[in-house]
Formats: C-alpha cells, structure tokens, sequence
C-alpha cells in the first residue's frame, strides 16, 4: 500500500484529491488531517503545513509543492531535512504568468487606464502612443517563469533586460547577474517585473531605494512596477508614497504581505494602482495532479527527481 497524502489547510484538499486519484489511480489518497497509518504515506503535497505534520510521517519519499513557489512549504521549519522537495514546473501555470506579464506591460504601455477613464469621461482625446521599442523592460528572476515572460516581452518588440543570481544566455534579452549588477540592471528598466521567489535575500527588496534606482528616460519619465513574485518583496508604504511624489508612473500588484490584502489598505483605492487577487497564474488542478503523477512514474521507475528545491538558497 503506498498512500498520497494532502496536507493543504487552506486549499480543498478533498477536491484535489479527487483529482490526483484519476491521475494516479495506484496510489490510496489521504486528506489530513485524515492521515490513517502513517507507514503508508509516501508522497506528500502540501501547502502551508501544520509543524510536525510532515515530520510525523517515517516513509515518506518525495514532497510536492503544488505551486511554482516553495515559501508555503519552506515555513514549516519542522520538515524533515532529508526527504527532497520537488517543485510544479508545467507550462499551463508558466503560459499564465507570461499571459499576466505581456499584458499588464501593453497595459502600462498603451496607456490602457487613461483610455478607460476618457470612454468614461466620454472623451474623444487622441494622444501620442510610443512604440514598444521605447521601453525597457527588467525581469527580475529569470527562471522557469521569467526567461518565459522576458522572451515573450521581447516578441512583443520590448527592449529585454534580466537579472539572476547566475548570468544567463536568452536570445533578445540583456542579463546582469549578482548584487554587483543589480544596481545596471535597474538603470536600464523602465517596467520592473518581478518574478522572484520569496527568500530571506528578496525580503523588502521592492523599496524606496531601488524605486530611485530605476530608469527615467523611458516615455513616461518614471518606471512602472509589475510584482507577479511574491508580496513579502514589496515595501507597500514605499510604493504608495513614491506613486505619490511621481518617483513611480503606475503599478500592477498581484501578491501582497498579507494576503488577503486588507481593505484598510491605501493601495485599493489609489488611482495609479492595478490590484489583482494572487492570481497571475493560477493553474488548473487537473493538470498540476497529472504532472505530479507523471513525476511520481518517473521517481518509481528509477529516474531521477526533477525540478528540486534547494532548501539552503529557499527556492
Ligand atoms: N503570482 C502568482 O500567481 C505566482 C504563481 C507562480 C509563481 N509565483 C512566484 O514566481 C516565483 C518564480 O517562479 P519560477 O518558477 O520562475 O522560479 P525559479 O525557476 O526558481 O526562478 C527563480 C529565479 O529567481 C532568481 N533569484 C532567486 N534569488 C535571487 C537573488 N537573491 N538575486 C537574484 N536572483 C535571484 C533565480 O536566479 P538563478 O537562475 O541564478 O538561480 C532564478 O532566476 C515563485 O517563487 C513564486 O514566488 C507567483
């Protein structure tokens, strides 16, 4: 018996359990805090686990994180440190994120509010649109998710730049790497999107400091923010007070530190602010089970596990 068990408090574990028994009909599925007999569980998925859950279990083989980002799995400081974490790397959920970043970049470019708010006013007003070519778009994290977006921006007709821990080799796009180039990098962009994931080292990166660092000579003589990575990257009261003196044109923000964002926040309401819900690329269910499940296959046939998090860099 080799049983898979959903430890996802926040998340309807029995629906998704549901759908992994169709993807992976061999395999009993459990919902915590259901567990049954503990020996049986040899995969986990899991979203903001409870402490001591997943170290309660003594055969457990692989843990899945059911998104793209591990922080959710990494709060636990209990885990256990030698059973490996492996990551959903599916290009559904990477299709998404890519479809969120062109188009807030176009909406920022095109001017896409101003021109709501004239149908609004009724106003027929004709101004200058600048081509893509005028702007410089920064990815920040260049992995899985923003080597996508940046190549999809660069189709676009966007001027590319990137930024990694390691250098790297993107047809169309500029990349800088390290601390030693960070400061380049945000020279150059005009639209900084940001497709870290959540570390220690990201934590509040997003501040007044590297707002001033961004470009000025782009069409709108400030940067506009895309944030799709993480909210714990975001100093909310830095952007709204650099919205406020023009250090910033516009932001879109998707992610939020806490989630969901309250109501008492000034960023609801304020008119150069684009808020969606933490769902940039939200992934279809089914697809994420039958990826596990292919991942499964493979690690029980013998190959090597793929897309594993490296719990010393936390991503
Ligand atoms: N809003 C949403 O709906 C949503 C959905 C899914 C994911 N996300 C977020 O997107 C993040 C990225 O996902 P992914 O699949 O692209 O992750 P990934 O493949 O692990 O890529 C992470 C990228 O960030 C870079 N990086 C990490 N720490 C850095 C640092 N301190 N300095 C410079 N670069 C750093 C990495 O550099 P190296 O390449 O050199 O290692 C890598 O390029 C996730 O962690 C999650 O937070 C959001």
């Amino acid at each position: 018996m080799s049983a898979f068990l959903f430890v996802t408090p926040t998340w309807d574990g029995k629906a998704w359990a549901t759908k992994m028994a169709k993807a992976a009909p061999h395999l009993e599925m459990r919902v915590w805090p259901d567990m049954g007999k503990l020996e049986d569980i040899h995969y986990v998925a899991a979203w903001l686990p409870p402490p001591n859950v997943v170290a309660s279990l003594p055969n457990l083989k692989v843990i899945y994180s059911l998104g793209a980002g591990v922080d959710a799995i990494l709060g636990d400081k209990t885990l256990p440190t030698n059973v490996p974490i492996v990551r959903v790397n599916d290009d559904d959920l990477t299709n998404r994120m890519s479809e969120y970043i062109v188009m807030h970049c176009l909406m920022h470019h095109r001017q896409q509010r101003r021109l709501d708010q004239q149908q609004s006013d009724k106003q027929w007003n004709q101004f200058n649109q600048h081509a893509a070519s005028a702007m410089t778009v920064g990815v920040m994290g260049l992995g899985v998710l923003g080597q996508d977006a940046a190549k999809k921006l660069a189709m676009m007709g966007f001027r590319v730049v990137g930024w990694s821990r390691s250098k790297k080799s993107i047809p169309n796009v500029t990349s800088f790497a390290g601390k030693s180039e960070f400061d380049a990098f945000l020279g150059e962009t005009d639209i900084l999107v940001s497709l870290l994931p959540a570390t220690p080292e990201t934590d509040g990166l997003i501040n007044r400091s590297l707002i001033r660092k961004l470009s000025r000579k782009g069409p709108f003589g400030a940067p506009v923010l895309i944030n799709a990575g993480r909210g714990r990257q975001q100093v909310a009261e830095d952007i709204v007070a650099a919205l406020d003196t023009g250090e910033l044109h516009a932001a879109t923000l998707d992610v939020f530190k806490p989630e969901p964002l309250p109501i008492s926040s000034p960023l609801w309401s304020h008119p150069k602010v684009t808020i969606t819900p933490h769902n940039a690329a939200d992934s279809e269910p089914a697809a994420i089970c039958q990826y596990v499940a292919d991942e499964i296959a493979r690690f029980e046939r013998g190959e090597p596990l793929r897309n594993l998090v490296d719990t010393t860099r936390g991503y």
